[in-house]
């Protein structure tokens, strides 16, 4: 017999609200199935390093496994503060951060979260570039934060910003801008223009703005990626969020970092207490060494997907329903396929039919219509086998 009905304790609004990724709704069908080339999400099929894999085992083993410095070790946060120094010093400025504006976090989600966590408060606008990472939405919308896209448009030459659209975008409710360059899933950047002209609007309205560099090492015709840090002040309003998982192949690690003003820091530091109280300390060892002595590896992760790239480009192009522009940057090809209106239905029919793992294009919000997400960071004889699988599902 069923048991009488009876009224349930409430849910916050907003968590029932929350729906589950479209991504992981393909993903779901998939689970159990060995013959899958998975092309889904955001990372290589490249296990982390044994440089970096032995530096943790040896921390763990050296007994690094008490609570430990809310914003990091001071060994870490001084490397990292080197390394951005290294990729993002100009002649101008050559040592644009210093190291109590960096925060280590449990990967790049977890530094979101408490970002948003400090800044969003009910009915507060989040402005933001899409196509775009859902969780970046799911993550304001947790806190009561209502999305407001600005669409990039797909020309001949690649996707592109149009920079009026997004500032007429922001009115008086809007509390912070995020822009993710290199994009996911766009594979589009920022010029270093375009940066000085949206900090410089953020800084008149009073605008936090939120720079998403995940994806910074992954560029395939200059060193890295224009940045923020390159051409902000200490002090401005601006947080930048970064992550081990991409470069150093570290996705199930969880670690990242947020580079802010000092003062905005701190906020941080005492909303980390409340979240993860810090990230494990023997795994920060390994980050110092993934940091420091890691650059061969991050070169050969790029080299990588650069084959990737061309070699997913070169044979998505040969198919007439499949508009692609080769993109400069990420990890990604995102491209429409003509005639696909429901993207994912169409990713659950190459799962089931060709055992091709793709992401759909309509969870990456507007823009995504009729597209689909594909990772390049994998081998490129793999590649090549799901180019065969779903060359046939794309005439
Ligand atoms: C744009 C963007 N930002 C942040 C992240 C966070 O990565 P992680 O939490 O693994 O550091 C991802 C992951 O795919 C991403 O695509």
């Amino acid at each position: 017999m069923d048991a009488p009905s009876r009224p349930h304790a409430r849910l916050r609004p907003e968590m029932d609200a929350l729906e589950e990724s479209k991504i992981v709704e393909v993903w779901q069908l998939g689970l159990g199935r060995q013959d899958l080339i998975r092309l889904w999400v955001g990372e290589s099929d490249v296990v982390t390093p044994p440089f970096i894999r032995q530096a943790a085992a040896a921390a763990l083993e050296a007994g690094h496994t008490f609570y430990s410095y809310k914003r990091g070790e001071p060994e870490l946060r001084e490397t990292l503060a080197a390394y951005i120094n290294r990729l993002h010093g100009t002649p101008a400025r050559p040592r644009p951060v210093a190291s109590d504006r960096i925060t280590v976090t449990s990967a790049g989600m977890n530094g979101l979260m408490l970002v948003m966590e400090c800044l969003i408060e009910a009915g507060d606008e989040l402005v933001a570039v899409t196509p775009v990472w859902p969780n970046i939405f799911a993550a304001a919308r947790i806190l009561g934060g209502v999305p407001k896209p600005v669409t990039l448009d797909l020309t001949d030459r690649g996707w592109s910003l149009d920079l009026d659209k997004l500032f007429a975008a922001c009115g008086p409710r809007t509390k912070a801008m995020f822009v993710n360059s290199p994009g996911n899933p766009s594979g589009w950047m920022l010029t270093e223009a375009q940066q000085r002209a949206i900090l410089e609007f953020c800084r008149r309205r009073g605008i936090w703005l939120i720079a998403d560099e995940v994806y910074d090492r992954f560029v395939y015709d200059r060193a890295v990626a224009p940045s923020f840090l390159s051409i902000a002040e200490p002090d401005d309003d601006l947080i930048v969020v970064n992550s081990f998982s991409k470069a150093w192949a570290m996705t199930g690690w969880r670690m990242g970092w947020l580079v802010t003003s000092h003062r905005f820091g701190e906020v941080i530091g005492k909303t980390v207490e409340f979240n993860t109280s810090g990230t494990p300390p023997f795994l920060q060892h390994a980050g110092v060494v993934a940091v420091r002595d890691g650059e061969p590896f991050v070169k050969e992760m790029v080299e990588r997907c650069r084959v990737g790239r061309d070699l997913v480009h070169q044979a998505l192009s040969a198919s007439p329903r499949v508009r692609m522009v080769r993109p400069e940057a990420s990890i990604y090809a995102f491209f429409k396929v003509d005639g696909v209106t429901d993207t994912v239905q169409f990713c659950k029919d190459i799962l089931t039919r060709a055992g091709v793992g793709l992401a759909p294009g309509e969870a990456f919000g507007p823009g995504g219509e009729s597209c689909v997400r594909l990772c390049f960071a994998t081998s490129a004889p793999k590649l090549s086998e799901a180019m065969e699988r779903l060359m046939p599902m794309l005439r």
